[in-house]
């Protein structure tokens, strides 16, 4: 018999945006936390460059605002970015108080001061780091405290598989609102109940939909695509960002240079030693990354080369051994030493700036239910997310939920029985060929043709692969038992549907989308974004419960 749980609130995902509502709120109520493997397995852990904040006294809010504004290309929300920025700084104290060790300039008098590190577009020096392993320090110290938390239940190798509703249940007493969701524990292959009073999808970004990608595996999208099987609106989906520089090495899978590298003087430089970023943005190296990862790609193309290079070598061995000890030690374990020479670079799928619809408490179109991190479109990054600013948002939402939920839980609430999950009409899936060989087809067609630069004539030939994928999966969901990796193949091959939509709806070219059918943005009206409601969808939904 599959086990039924019930928590106050149902956090999905461990990474910073989950770990951190749930610290903020566990003095009052139980929280779950469900990871799908460990809780170090999603984007956080990996995390190099920062946390983006203004703590210096010569920087100032304003000037945090109007570099967001600048990078994202005229699309993101002036109130979120006020929003986000003013939270900066008291997030970061809560970090210290926790005890993330960040890095810290030690003067003569022994005091102690946030080294604060340079990324592209940031006009100040504003970037909070723990060497080049933020995300670590981050995660192990959220972790930690979460690990011994009474009121935290960690439920880790779990998958959710859909969010509950009371209109899917049938539950007709007032508005549409989120009670839980179906999970699949993957130690026992049931798929179990989860009730709660509020659900948050905290469920990292979908750059798994990419062939080549800096992401950790579990990136394949699954809040955006529950929250679109719910009901939920997504925005700004055509927005996809690719780091300029991965690690090209053929043993070396996603592994990022920070571009904190860059901040620090890294120079990218073609195969032949010489430097070209200056001929495609005044700011060099420290150019946005839509227009370093563009100018990369443009570069490789013309020359036939496999990938271009990043020299930080003129700096001295100790200040890159301190600086940068994890990029260090991982090249030198596959021959290179970057204090004598330059690394080969590729760009790589990175970040997932759009995502599902919410308001300044992460509130999403269904009650009960919040998106925050990654997963969520806040309107922060409009067409292009500034480097560290998505620690940041983690944050800062993590923690207007929780005041949010906070003053809801005052309210009165009717709990109601919720129906098991039903496998009684599906059975072993005799031919698991099927998955492994669509995750690759999917990932290979949004490389070649949703990716760094597109056209209308590659949408249209990636949207007919993907609804073909679509119904094959859907065949295969509605007959055979779930596993995790149908589970997430069904979800990004939807995430794949809605970024080839949201990219065929915009007619221009903006931030990281660029066509080369409408190369330069439309400035004859202003910049709108691409927001998708369910009702449009063009796919028909299966959902595996019993009434
Ligand atoms: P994640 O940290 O990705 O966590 C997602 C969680 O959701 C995981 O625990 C996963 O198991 C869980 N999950 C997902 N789906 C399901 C499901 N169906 N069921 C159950 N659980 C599920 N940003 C910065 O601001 N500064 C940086 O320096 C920086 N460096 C980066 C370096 C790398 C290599 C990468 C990949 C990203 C970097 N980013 C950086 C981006 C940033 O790390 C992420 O955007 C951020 O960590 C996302 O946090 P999150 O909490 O939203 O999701
Ligand atoms: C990096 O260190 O380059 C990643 C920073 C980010 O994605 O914000």
């Amino acid at each position: 018999m599959p086990m039924t749980y019930e928590h106050d609130v149902l956090i999905i995902g461990g990474g910073a945006a989950g770990l951190g509502l749930a610290l903020r709120i566990a003095d009052q109520y139980s929280v779950a936390i469900i990871t799908k493997s460990s809780s170090k397995d999603g984007s956080t852990h990996y995390a190099q460059g920062g946390i983006s904040a203004v703590l210096s006294e010569h920087d100032s809010f304003q000037s945090h605002i109007e570099d967001t504004l600048s990078v994202g290309g005229s699309l993101s929300k002036k109130e979120t970015i006020q929003f986000v920025v003013e939270h900066g700084p008291e997030n970061i104290r809560w970090l210290q108080e926790l005890g993330v060790p960040f890095s810290s300039d030690i003067f003569k008098s022994g005091k102690r001061k946030l080294h604060l590190t340079r990324e592209g577009g940031h006009s100040h020096r504003r970037v909070v780091h723990a060497s080049d392993a933020t995300g670590k320090a981050l995660s192990d110290t959220l972790e930690n405290h979460a690990r011994h938390h009474d009121n935290i239940t960690f439920y880790e190798h779990h998958i959710a598989v859909d969010l509950i509703t009371t209109d899917k249940q049938g539950i007709t007493d007032a508005e549409n609102r989120c009670i839980g969701a179906y999970i699949f524990n993957k130690k026992n292959n049931h798929v179990e109940t989860f009730q709660a009073r509020f659900v948050i999808l905290a469920t990292g970004g979908a750059s798994k939909v990419y062939l080549y990608t800096s992401n950790p595996d579990g990136s394949t999208g699954d809040g955006i695509a529950m929250a679109w099987r719910a009901g939920c609106s997504v925005g700004n989906m055509e927005f996809n960002q690719f780091h300029p520089t991965c690690l090209y090495h053929p043993e070396a899978k996603s592994f990022l240079i920070s571009e904190a590298v860059r901040g620090e003087g890294g120079k990218l430089l073609l195969p032949n030693g010489k430097r070209f970023m200056h001929k495609f943005d005044e700011r060099g190296e420290l150019a946005p990354r839509d227009i370093v990862a563009r100018a990369i790609d443009h570069e490789m193309k013309r020359l036939g080369a496999a990938c271009v290079y990043l020299d930080i070598s003129h700096r001295s061995p100790a200040f890159i051994a301190s600086h940068f000890p994890t990029i260090h030690e991982r090249c030198l374990q596959y021959g290179i030493d970057i204090t004598r020479e330059a690394i080969p670079v590729v760009p790589a799928a990175h970040y997932t700036c759009g995502g599902v619809v919410t308001d300044l408490k992460g509130r999403t179109d269904i009650s009960n239910l919040y998106a925050i991190g990654e997963t969520s479109h806040t309107g922060l990054h409009g067409s292009n997310r500034m480097a560290s600013n998505s620690l940041l948002e983690c944050l800062v939402f993590a923690q207007s939920a929780a005041k949010d939920i906070s003053t809801l839980f005052e309210k009165p609430y009717k709990q109601h029985k919720i129906s098991n999950w039903d496998e009684s009409r599906v059975t072993d899936s005799d031919e698991d060929v099927v998955i492994s060989h669509n995750w690759d087809e999917l990932r290979r067609f949004m490389w070649d043709y949703v990716g760094i630069v597109r056209t209308n004539k590659r949408l249209e030939r990636a949207m007919h692969r993907a609804s073909l994928l679509q119904q094959e999966i859907d065949e295969y969901y509605s007959n055979f038992r779930i596993s995790n990796d149908l589970i997430e193949l069904r979800n990004l091959t939807l995430v794949a549907e809605l970024i080839i939509r949201s990219a065929m709806l915009r007619k221009e070219s903006r931030g990281l989308h660029f066509s080369l059918d409408y190369p330069v943005a439309d400035e004859s009206a202003p910049a709108k974004d691409t927001i998708l409601r369910p009702q449009q969808k063009s796919t028909t939904e299966k959902i595996k419960i019993i009434k």
